[in-house]
């Protein structure tokens, strides 16, 4: 009802997905290994065998996706709580336009080319049927991914899922976006098999939890430009060594723009998050090295714009992580409370929570320079926000006392001094009351409105970067 046919229509291959996948337990440790086992050279594209997938805020969900939803022995699960990013997307109507210069792109392949016959018989048949209609919606791709979270969920928490919808036992949220309403509706519609009644209800401009842009809202985040940093490393030595790379595959006497560079990955990034299966004919001009190196410009965006490298970027996180904190101290004390919690938004949400809840966190900053250093690196926008990603937790009443998981894209996340997935609550309610009280860095009101910030013009750069950063 809510929702668009065409968005409806279903594909089964993320359940293909999710199986060649579920191997992957921890998200810290996929990164590294798989790292080694898919290197590639200069190889055909069309018959390598495991193409590369880690696309920062790109990436498909299951290729990062863990399956740690279970609920332990004993215990029942009294209260599931979900922030999720809306699914796979189409580009903004500007990125959509810029893409049709890539036919232009295509005809300047020369006989120089080093890229297998294959490979540019692929790019020459490339074309793009995008309209200016599709911009930002959810993609089918999207509508699967929030489906199948949805019944997964289902599955594991039936004390949960099995109840009828009232406004009492579940709460939704989503932003006035119409990618994260259509996200919510899918979820809805496959927990209740109905559509929803009214409208779900959108988050209000002073709701602090969820509507994190106060000064300035922007449509288009495709043309970000960053911080020094991100500029620098895309400047620097081993953007430009991608830049020639791929020009020397396609067989030019001269180096391409960066710009015309970045727009074949975002073809390639979109194709494969669309069509999980395909071989996206602009990705044979990258190597596993190149993909590498731009996966760490996304990575430096967001560490700058809402990760550790931003100093309000821990303070965004602290109303959201507060009200989950609220809601299972009440189940706690036996009040009475929703089922079920649910938040659809984007990237910033998710990522707030994620800086709040110190996941991801390197002991070294990301920086232009270091990108050898850390290789390593905890923080990968790959594996934290990939579309889709989501952060679940989950409070259980157990014969032994009452218990909390959290997970990250369905990682459970380890917690505390021992490193639990499951914890006994008390403990856990300790730790949160210390990182959600904090007078300082617990309060929103500077973004309450851009005058009062007009005395800190850092505070002004950063948020400015922050809000292009918003919607993605
Ligand atoms: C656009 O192309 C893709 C893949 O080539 C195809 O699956 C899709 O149906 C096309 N969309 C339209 C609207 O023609
Ligand atoms: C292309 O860029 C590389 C790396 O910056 C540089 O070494 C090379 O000289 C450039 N080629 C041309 C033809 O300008
Ligand atoms: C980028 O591509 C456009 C054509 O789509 C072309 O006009 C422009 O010269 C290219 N820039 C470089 C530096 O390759
Ligand atoms: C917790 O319970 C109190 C009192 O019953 C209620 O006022 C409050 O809104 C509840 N908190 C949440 C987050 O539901
Ligand atoms: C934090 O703010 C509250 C109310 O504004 C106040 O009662 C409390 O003393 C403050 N705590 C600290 C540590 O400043």
């Amino acid at each position: 009802m809510l929702v668009t046919g065409r968005v409806l229509a279903v594909s089964l291959l993320f359940s293909a997905m999710a199986a060649s996948t579920a191997a992957l337990t921890d998200w810290q440790h996929a990164s590294s290994s798989l790292r080694q086992q898919m290197d590639y050279g200069r190889m055909c594209y069309r018959t390598v065998q495991n193409p590369y997938m880690y696309f920062g805020t790109k990436t498909t969900y299951g290729a990062v996706a863990g399956n740690d939803l279970q609920t332990p022995p004993d215990c029942r699960p009294m209260q599931v709580w979900l922030v999720s990013r809306h699914g796979t997307r189409y580009p903004s109507r500007k990125k959509i336009e810029e893409l049709k210069k890539l036919n232009e792109l295509k005809t300047m392949i020369t006989a120089e080319s080093t890229m297998c016959p294959e490979d540019i018989v692929a790019i020459k048949n490339w074309n793009t049927n995008l309209t200016k209609d599709d911009h930002y919606m959810l993609q089918r791709q999207g509508v699967e991914e929030l489906k199948s979270l949805a019944v997964r969920l289902k599955r594991q928490f039936p004390q949960i899922f099995n109840n009828p919808y009232t406004e009492a036992n579940f709460k939704f949220l989503t932003s006035h976006k119409q990618r994260a309403k259509d996200s919510a509706t899918v979820f809805y519609q496959s927990v209740f098999n109905q559509n929803p009644e009214n409208e779900l209800p959108i988050v209000k401009t002073s709701d602090d939890r969820f509507y994190l842009y106060k000064c300035k809202q922007v449509e288009d985040d495709d043309d970000t430009k960053g911080l020094g940093e991100v500029k620098k490393f895309e400047d620097g030595p081993l953007v430009r060594s991608v830049v020639s790379r791929v020009s020397m595959a396609m067989g030019l006497k001269q180096n391409l723009s960066y710009e015309n560079v970045s727009l074949m990955l975002e073809s390639c990034m979109y194709e494969k998050a669309w069509y999980i299966q395909s071989r996206p004919a602009w990705c044979a001009v990258f190597t596993q090295n190149d993909f590498e190196i731009l996966e760490y410009v996304d990575d430096l965006k967001h560490y700058y714009g809402n990760g550790y490298g931003n100093p309000i970027g821990e303070s965004m996180g602290c109303p959201i992580v507060k009200d989950l904190i609220d809601n299972f101290k009440n189940i706690s004390r036996g009040k009475q409370g929703p089922l079920g919690i649910f938040y659809f938004g984007h990237s910033l949400n998710v990522l707030s929570v994620v800086a709040r809840l110190g996941i991801g966190k390197d002991n070294t900053p990301l920086l232009s320079t270091n990108f050898e250093q850390m290789k390593t690196r905890k923080w990968r926008t790959s594996f934290i926000d990939p579309f889709a990603s989501n952060v679940i937790a989950v409070f259980y009443k157990c014969m032994d006392g009452n218990k909390a998981m959290i997970l990250l894209n369905e990682h459970g996340i380890p917690m505390g001094k021992d490193e639990c997935r499951t914890c006994p609550w008390e403990p856990i309610e300790a730790q949160f009351n210390a990182i959600t009280s904090n007078n300082q860095t617990c309060n929103l009101n500077m973004c309450k409105n851009c005058a009062a910030l007009s005395s800190f013009n850092l505070v002004i750069v950063i948020f400015a970067y922050v809000i292009h950063l918003l919607y993605i």
